[in-house]
C-alpha cells in the first residue's frame, strides 16, 4: 500500500501523521490542552473519553469475517476444522496446520521458527492464525492473498507439510471414506466436492471465525471498567506515542506494510516484501502485524530473535518512531497489551473425531 514511499528518510513524520487521522489529533487529548493552558495533567485518563478515541482508531472486533462470494456453512467450518487438524496432510503423517499454529496455545507453537518436514525449519516465525483473517494479506510479507489461498502453501512447501503434489493430496482425502460426505455437504453443488481448491476453502472458512474477545473489546463496547488503571495509562501511551500509526484496526495491525527500521536502521537478513514487489523501497518491509494475543505469542519479528515483549516495545519506540520510552511507560504499555489477550470458542477450536483411514488410504513416508 503505502510502503514504498515510506522508508526514505525524509518526511516520515508527515507520513505517519498522514496515515493516522484519528490518533494525532490533539485536540480532543485532554493532557495535551491541559498542558497547552499551563495545568497540571491528570494522572488517570478520562476513560470515557479514551474509550470513545480508541473506537475511532481500533474498531469493533466482529465475530467472523466473511466473504462475498461463499458463505461460512457450519458444513464447511466442520470440514474446515478436521483438515486444520488432520496430519495425513503431511507426507510423514505427523504434522497438521496445528503443529505449527497450536490453537490451544493462541495459534502458534512458541519456536522462534517452526520444525516442519523432518525437523527442517523455514527462516520465519509462524505467526498465529487467530484473528489472521481480518489481515489485508497473509504471510509476514504479504505474498498471498487471503486465508484461503494462503491454505494451498504450507502442504506443498518441502519444509512444513511436503506433500509431493496436489494430485497426492486429493488423492489421499479421497481415499479416507469419511470425508466424501463431508465435501458434499460442505460444497453440495459441485460433481467432484473432493478437490484441492474446496480444501482450501474449507479450512479457510474455518479460520475465517477464528476471533479472540479479549477484555479490551469489552472496554471498546462500553464496559469502561474492563481496564484497570494501568491499562489504561498503556492504551493512552500507545496511542499517544503514535504506535497506532500502525498497529490500528480490530486486529490491532494487520492492515498495512512498513518497513522494520522506519527512523532507525534495523539489521535483518530477510528482504521482507521486496521479495513480492521487487520494489526497491519495499527493503526490509514487513506487514505490520496483529497484536492481539501478544503476551502469548512471542518469540517475537518475523525471524522470532526477540524473545521479551518489554524488549520489543523499546525497540518499536526506538526504531520505528524514534523515542526511547521510560521503564514505567513500557510497563503500561505491556499491561495494555495484556488486555489483548482473548479467548476463543472452546468448543469451535476443539479437537474433532477425524473420519479412519480406508483400505487404500497411504501410509505414511518419512523420507
Ligand atoms: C511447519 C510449520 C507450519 C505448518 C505445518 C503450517 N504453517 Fe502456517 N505458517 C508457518 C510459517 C513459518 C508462516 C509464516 C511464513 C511467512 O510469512 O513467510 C505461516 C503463516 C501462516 C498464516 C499467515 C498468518 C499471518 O498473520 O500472515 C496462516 C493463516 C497460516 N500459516 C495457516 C496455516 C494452515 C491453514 C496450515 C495447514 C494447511 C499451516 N499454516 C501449516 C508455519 C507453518
Ligand atoms: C511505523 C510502523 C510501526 C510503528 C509506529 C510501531 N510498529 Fe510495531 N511493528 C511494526 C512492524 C512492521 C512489525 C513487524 C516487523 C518484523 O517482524 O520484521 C512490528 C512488530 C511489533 C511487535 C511484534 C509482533 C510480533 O508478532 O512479532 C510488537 C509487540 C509491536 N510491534 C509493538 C509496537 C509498539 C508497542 C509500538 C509503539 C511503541 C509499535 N509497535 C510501533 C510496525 C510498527
Amino acid at each position: 500500500m503505502q510502503s514504498s514511499r515510506i522508508g526514505v528518510g525524509v518526511g516520515w513524520v508527515a507520513t505517519l501523521a498522514a496515515l493516522c487521522v484519528a490518533c494525532a489529533s490533539s485536540d480532543d487529548d485532554p493532557r495535551v490542552r491541559a498542558a497547552e493552558q499551563g495545568k497540571k495533567a491528570p494522572a488517570v485518563p478520562d476513560r470515557a473519553q479514551l474509550a470513545e478515541r480508541a473506537r475511532r482508531i481500533f474498531g469493533p472486533l466482529p465475530d467472523q469475517v466473511p466473504r462475498s462470494d461463499y458463505s461460512l456453512t457450519p458444513a464447511r467450518t466442520d470440514l474446515g476444522r478436521k483438515l486444520y487438524y488432520d496430519p495425513r496432510l503431511s507426507k510423514s503423517q505427523q504434522i497438521s496446520c496445528n503443529s505449527c499454529h497450536d490453537l490451544a496455545r493462541y495459534g502458534v507453537d512458541g519456536e522462534p521458527t517452526s520444525p516442519g518436514h523432518r525437523g527442517q525449519r523455514g527462516a520465519r516465525n509462524s505467526p498465529s492464525v487467530y484473528n489472521a483473517a481480518l489481515h489485508i494479506a497473509q504471510f509476514w510479507d504479504g505474498r498471498s492473498p487471503d486465508v484461503e489461498d494462503q491454505a494451498k502453501g504450507p502442504i506443498l512447501n518441502p519444509v512444513e507439510m511436503a506433500m509431493p503434489s496436489e494430485e497426492a493430496t486429493v488423492a489421499l482425502l479421497r481415499s479416507i471414506p469419511g470425508y466424501r460426505a463431508d465435501f458434499e455437504a460442505a460444497f453440495p453443488d459441485d460433481d467432484e466436492p473432493i478437490s484441492y481448491d474446496n480444501m482450501a476453502l474449507a479450512i479457510g472458512a474455518f479460520e475465517r471465525r477464528l476471533m479472540t474477545p479479549s477484555p479490551f473489546d469489552a472496554f471498546l463496547a462500553g464496559d469502561d471498567d474492563a481496564l484497570d488503571d494501568v491499562q489504561l495509562a498503556g492504551l493512552e501511551t500507545f496511542v499517544n506515542t503514535g504506535c497506532v500509526t500502525c498497529h490500528q484496526g480490530p486486529a490491532i495491525g494487520g492492515r498495512m506494510y512498513q518497513k522494520l527500521g522506519l527512523v532507525k536502521p534495523y539489521a535483518t537478513a530477510d528482504t521482507g516484501r521486496h521479495a513480492v514487489t521487487g520494489l526497491e523501497g519495499d527493503r526490509g518491509v514487513f506487514k505490520v502485524p496483529s497484536l492481539r494475543n501478544i503476551e502469548k505469542t512471542g518469540p517475537y519479528l518475523h525471524d522470532g530473535s526477540i524473545e521479551s515483549l518489554d524488549e520489543m516495545i523499546r525497540i518499536m519506540a526506538e526504531y520505528q518512531l524514534g523515542r526511547a520510552l521510560e521503564d514505567g511507560q513500557v510497563a503500561s504499555i505491556r499491561a495494555f497489551l495484556g488486555a489483548l489477550t482473548g479467548r476463543p470458542d472452546a468448543s469451535y477450536v476443539a479437537k474433532p473425531a477425524l473420519p479412519p483411514s480406508g483400505p487404500n488410504t497411504p501410509g505414511p513416508d518419512n523420507t
